[in-house]
Order: C-alpha cells, then structure tokens, then sequence
C-alpha cells in the first residue's frame, strides 16, 4: 500500500543507511572507538603544549621598560655629585645598598629593577626607579639613555631555587651581566661594580674543604653547581671589561644576612635545624657591611684607578658554625633567641633523600612538598666548611672589621622584630 515513490526515497535516507551517518551524530561516533579517543587526548595536550610555548614566548618578549621620577628636587644641585645606578635595587642587598648611598650624600641614586616598588616602599630621597629586564639589550639602552650615570652597580642576579632551571642562571647571571657590560660601555659608563659571590670557588668535589681561602683561590674544573658556574662567569666578563675608559671590580661576598636572606630568614620563621653533628663552618657577612664594602669600592676605585680596577675583593665577614647558628641564645627556658624552640640535628642521609623526593616530586608534579631550596647539591652545601678572609678589603678599600657574630645576629633579630611589629 502507499505511494511507492515515497517510500523509496525515506528508505534510501533513513540515517542508519546513509553513508556519511555519524555526521549526524558526531559525538558518538569519536567516542566510539579507543583509537579516536586516544586522537582526542592527543590533540587536547598538543593544544595545551602550544598554548604554554606561545604563552612562554610573549612573556619573554613582553617590554616592560617604566621609569618613575621620585625625587625631582635632588637633580637640581647634581653638578657636584656623582650620579649612579643600582642594578638590582629591589634585592636583598640592592636596598641596603641604595639606603646608605642616598645616606651618603654624595650621590644622585637611581634604582633599577624588574618591579617598582610600591611608594610605601619607596626609599626617600631615590631619584627614580626604573623598571627594566637585565635580559633584554634594548631595556638597557633606553635607561641607560634615560638615565646618564657615572657609577653602575650590577647586583642583580638569579639565586636558584628547586625550581630555576640552569639555563635560566646562565641567561640571567652570565649574559644579563654581559648586557650591562654592553650598555655601560655604550653609554661611557666610568665605574662598574659587580656583586659576585664566595661561591664562585666552590667545586662539585665532596672533599673540597676550604679555610680562610684568599682571592688567589683558583676556579674549580667543576663548579659545585650552575649558579656557582654562571657567577664566575660574571665575574670574568667585569673583570675583562676593565679599561682606561671604564674601571670595574668585582666584590665576592660570603653568605649575605640580612633579616629577609635566606640564612636568617628560616631559622626566623622556625623552620629546620641542622645536619649531622652541624659543625660545618662557614662565613657570613652582614648585609649593612657588605653594602658599606660596595660604596668603598666605588670611592677607591674613583681615587686610585691603577690600584682597584680590575681587583676582586671577598667580603668573608664572620665564620659561624651550623650548630651553634640553629641554636643561637638557647636558655634554660628551651627557646632559642630566634624565638623558637631548640632545634634538633637531623641525620645526614635522611636529609638527603628527603632532598631527593623534594626534587622527583617537584619535577613530577610542579609542587615542591618540603623547601623550595632542599636539592641533594645545597645539603652537601651547607654539611661542607667554607670560610673566607677579607684582610684584602681591609686593606685596599679600608672596609672596618666586620662586627662579632653576636652583634650581627642580635642586630638582625632586633630589626626583624621590630620590622614586624611595624607591619602589624
Ligand atoms: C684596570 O684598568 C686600569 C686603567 O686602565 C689599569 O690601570 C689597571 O691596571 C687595570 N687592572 C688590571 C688588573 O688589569
Ligand atoms: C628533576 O629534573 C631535573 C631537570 O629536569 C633533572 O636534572 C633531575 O635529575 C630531576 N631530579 C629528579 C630527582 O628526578
């Protein structure tokens, strides 16, 4: 019964006949199989792939040069005074620096950093902060052009943690150094200062040992890690940029404490103890000091030329030992003077393999569970001794004593302490 043509032609189209059916239901049929499923994630995590490289691309080439005048009144008289530019001002040492430069008097600072800081921030009396990536040439030139100084100070640098990679050390602390390098001699820049560190002597050799070592301590075949690495050869592109036009030097600090460097900073926030028997020794040198080295530098360098260019110094400061930092001022109370309570010694191999799991599990899942600088390399970092003098300093730049370890730590506490209650 019924119209035959009708029939014939729902017949032929009914969807379960058609050849192209699973355009009708396209889900269906991706979800059909294993295989267009796997196709599926495949494309899903090269979109992502792509995604983050581009992503990581832009940011690398993002401009981010900005320069705030913060102080116009001080260019007025400038004539007289020398003009210079802290690279890295926003760091640790940077600040410091910056402080007892504007303190000084006889300079017309600016600061330069990836930040701005906020105004609250802001040091009184800095002409401006600029903001401008050491990794990028052309930043360089225009705050070089922006900003005509006499004196540079290169302290910025990258300290790695579990999660720096070793070529992001070599691009900032090697050729960010260079770049600088470049820029200043562009723009006939007469004094560089570059900020290295101790470190630079330190090998990957489990039994290096060192005591009291001098400048003349040769650069290890191995550097003890990248960062090492990547600062020795910043130091040796300041050092080979020395000429009659542009005189340069590179200070070597030991380990910097400061209330916010890593060294105090932890054993503030109760955080650790120490390793074996911690009586591993090695020099630290307080952040105030090692900023005052910094000035004395550019002052000598200034008066005697022949004498400072091209000189390293260490500023090695005071030895400590581990045990006795971890439990500094401990009374019969049982709290220490870091405001915690005892601290325990920690077996050597079992802080190494939590090292270990610290890095697989970081590396695995972009998580850190334990410190963010707990590596196998910085536990046999801080179980080795290292000291360093400083009598070259002493002597070429007239940098005073360095002041007892008791004076440095209270001092610290002190200024952490009343730091805080400040924010609160
Ligand atoms: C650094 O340069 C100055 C000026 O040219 C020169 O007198 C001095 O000897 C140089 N220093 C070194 C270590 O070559
Ligand atoms: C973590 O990753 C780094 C670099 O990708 C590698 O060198 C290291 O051996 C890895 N560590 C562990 C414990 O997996």
């Amino acid at each position: 019964m019924g119209c035959p043509m009708f029939e014939r032609r729902f017949a032929l189209k009914r969807p379960s006949e058609y050849p192209f059916q699973s355009l009708y239901r396209p889900w269906s049929w991706l979800l059909s199989s294993f295989n267009n499923v796997a196709l599926l994630a495949f494309l899903f995590i090269l979109a992502i792939a792509l995604y983050k490289r581009y992503r990581k691309k832009r940011g690398a080439e993002k401009f981010t040069y900005r320069k705030v005048v913060t102080n116009k009144e001080s260019n007025e008289n400038k004539e007289s005074l020398i003009s210079v530019l802290v690279i890295g001002g926003s760091g640790n040492l940077g600040q410091c620096l910056t402080e007892q430069l504007v303190n000084d008097g006889n300079y017309v600072v600016h600061s330069l950093d990836l930040i701005i800081p906020p105004e609250s921030k802001m040091i009184p009396g800095v002409s401006s902060y600029i903001r401008a990536n050491i990794c990028s040439p052309e930043e360089l030139a225009i705050a070089f052009q922006e900003t005509p100084v006499d004196v540079v100070f290169q302290t910025a640098g990258l300290i790695p943690t579990v999660k720096t990679k070793d070529s992001e050390l070599f691009r900032v602390n090697r050729d960010g150094t260079r770049n600088v390098v470049n820029a200043c001699k562009e723009a006939r820049v007469k004094r560089l200062i570059y900020t290295s560190t101790c470190d630079v002597v330190l090998s990957s050799d489990k039994d290096q040992v060192i005591k009291m070592a001098d400048e003349t301590y040769p650069y290890p075949k191995d550097p003890l890690n990248a960062y090492a690495a990547s600062k020795a050869e910043g130091e040796r592109i300041v050092l080979d940029a020395n000429s009659t036009t542009m005189a340069t030097c590179v200070i070597r600090p030991s380990i910097i404490a400061s209330p916010y460097s890593g060294l105090c900073h932890g054993l503030l926030m109760s955080r650790g103890g120490y390793i074996g028997d911690g009586t591993s020794q090695q020099s630290l040198v307080e952040a105030g000091a090692c900023a005052n080295g910094h000035i004395l530098a550019e002052k000598r360098l200034r008066e005697s030329t022949e004498e400072i260019g091209g000189q390293v110094f260490q500023l090695g400061g005071v030895s400590y030992e581990w045990r006795e930092l971890a439990n500094y001022g401990l009374d019969e109370s049982g709290y220490t003077a870091w405001g915690h309570p005892r601290r325990s010694s920690y077996p050597k191999w079992l802080v190494k393999v939590a090292a270990f799991f610290n890095v697989l599990i970081y590396n695995l899942t972009g998580y850190c569970p334990i410190n963010q600088f707990l590596d196998v390399a910085s536990v046999e970092f801080i179980t080795r001794s290292y000291t360093f003098r400083s009598d070259k300093a002493e002597r070429m730049l007239g940098w005073p004593q360095h002041p007892p370890l008791d004076d440095v730590l209270v001092g610290i506490i002190d200024e952490y302490e009343a730091n805080s209650k400040k924010s609160k």
